[in-house]
């Protein structure tokens, strides 16, 4: 999954504070929880899933790490930087541990399963390790630390997809939603540590999904972005095998549950998306038209290298049928990695030449990380200079940022249906949402409220966001 790359300012605003818990009312006499998560959208919706498994254990939430009885931080590994950061985040707690030893401290997600009991040993503040199968038992666990001792549980299942767990909104708008509906990958890209430490794939029951939408919008909920490390490669069954529902059936029955409710995806593989989903996605209106495709790289030896199981035509051959079946308006965006072991100056430029080729409307982009314990790490040799990465990095964002700026202005004079998220970060004078490709418009909000659909003419477009104004409809 991604962390965004391309900012405007509010965006780096917003981002520089990880999401955490909130205030909950009624909250006398409990144990007060207080959670932050770094990384992808997965991590914040598992977040989501364990605040329910812990209140429904006694905790209520805080948004306040000074007085919490337990802080937890669900961490990410994809990157080295993305553990750093954890690192550093933890030695501000030490204060605090100081003076309240009985506090307890807990790390969850994909850093937990990487380094196991490593993590106890390294950061003496930790008290819990928990893994993202494991968090059914995150109120044992937190039990034994009162007992006063360390607890672990990094098991990883094959079954867990957290499916009768009714998440609990964390800093949520009340607009738009995550619905994870698979957990795990079982790609094994060469440069990637999730298989290892989300495990393998499992769809959730899609029955369970499509009450879990229904009940967002119930609560008034407008959006739902069905999330999983890759949502075509979904299959379910029943136990009885009468009933199969592949990516493309689910898309359809979440699209039934109602006009009024948008659907979101994320994340595609190229190897897997198929013309079924493109053509479901152009049936159903409420179907945003955005598609997150990460390409890694736009050449195909090096995507060779990477196990990502296509080449460069067959990546080529989808981007055509998205414009074929969804035409030129479909937004597209990319995850790319520069620096990849052995990459030289011309495959990086076959990179560049394909997203000239893609239009990309939006992209994150990376240096290549060497993870420990990766097929990458291990049979391939790190040989490009940090430097290097860094300034192919340069390039790729340059070059995505004129991307950005041509594609946006095409909706330059469009009158486009825009969802409302909010007010704009900058004023309360203004409103902001997204259009189907996913791209920030903000507004002025004459007498528009939050979760509005509002058609808005688009005047004016940057490289990150829209300006427009309501017109009456
Ligand atoms: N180094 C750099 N980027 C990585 N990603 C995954 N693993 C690494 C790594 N080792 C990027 C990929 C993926 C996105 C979620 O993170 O582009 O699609
Ligand atoms: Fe990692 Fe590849 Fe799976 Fe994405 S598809 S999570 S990059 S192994």
């Amino acid at each position: 999954m991604r962390e965004l790359e391309i900012l405007t300012e509010e965006d780096k605003e917003a981002l520089e504070l990880p999401r955490t818990s909130v205030e909950q009312e009624n909250a006398v006499g409990k144990r007060k929880l207080y959670i932050e998560s770094y990384g992808c959208q997965m991590n914040f919706s598992d977040s989501e899933i364990v605040t329910s498994i812990l209140q429904e254990g006694g905790y209520a939430t805080t948004s306040n790490f000074e007085t919490a009885d337990v802080i937890l931080l669900n961490t990410c590994a994809i990157r080295e930087n993305a553990e750093q950061k954890v690192r550093n985040r933890l030695k501000n707690f030490n204060y605090l541990k100081k003076k309240r030893p009985e506090m307890v401290v807990g790390v969850l997600g994909c850093m937990a399963e990487r380094l196991k009991t490593k993590f106890l040993e390294e950061e003496k503040i930790v008290d819990v390790v928990a893994g993202p199968d494991a968090y059914r038992d995150l109120p044992n666990l937190l039990n034994e630390v009162e007992d006063g001792h360390k607890a672990i549980n990094v098991f990883l299942s094959k079954e867990e997809t957290y499916a009768d767990i009714t998440p609990v909104r964390l800093n949520s708008n009340g607009v738009t939603a995550f619905v994870s509906i698979m957990r795990g990958c079982d790609n094994m890209c060469s440069f990637c540590v999730v298989p290892f430490t989300r495990g393998r794939e499992r769809s959730r029951d899609p029955q369970s999904i499509l009450k879990e939408c229904q009940d967002l919008l119930d609560t008034g909920y407008k959006e739902v972005t069905l999330l999983g490390q890759n949502v075509d490669s979904y299959k379910w069954a029943s136990e009885d095998g009468s009933e199969n529902v592949n990516f493309a059936q689910l898309l359809e029955k979440v699209a039934l549950v109602s006009p009024e409710l948008r659907i979101r995806f994320s994340t595609s593989h190229p190897k897997d998306i198929t013309d079924e989903v493109l053509y479901t996605m152009k049936k159903y209106e409420n179907i945003c038209k955005y598609i997150h495709l990460p390409a890694q790289s736009g050449n195909s030896r090096i995507l060779k290298l990477m196990n990502r199981t296509y080449d460069r035509e067959w990546y080529i051959n989808r981007i055509d049928a998205i414009r074929n079946i969804l035409g030129e308006d479909c937004g597209i965006s990319q995850d790319i990695i520069t620096g990849f072991c052995t990459e030289t100056e011309e495959e990086h430029q076959d990179t560049l030449s394909l997203m000239e080729y893609v239009k990309y409307d939006y992209g994150y982009m990376f240096a290549y990380s060497e993870r420990p314990g990766t097929p990458a790490a291990k049979k391939l040799v790190d040989d490009i200079p940090e430097e290097v990465k860094k300034r192919r990095l340069t390039e790729v964002i340059d070059l995505q940022m004129r991307l950005s700026f041509e594609r946006n202005n095409r909706h330059v004079g469009k009158i486009e249906k825009v969802l409302v998220e909010g007010f704009s970060k900058r004023s309360d004078d203004y409103l902001q949402g997204r259009n189907d490709q996913n791209k920030v418009v903000v507004f002025p909000k004459h007498h528009y409220k939050k979760g509005d659909y509002v058609m808005v003419k688009i005047n004016e477009a940057s490289a990150a966001t829209l300006k427009g104004e309501a017109v009456n409809s």
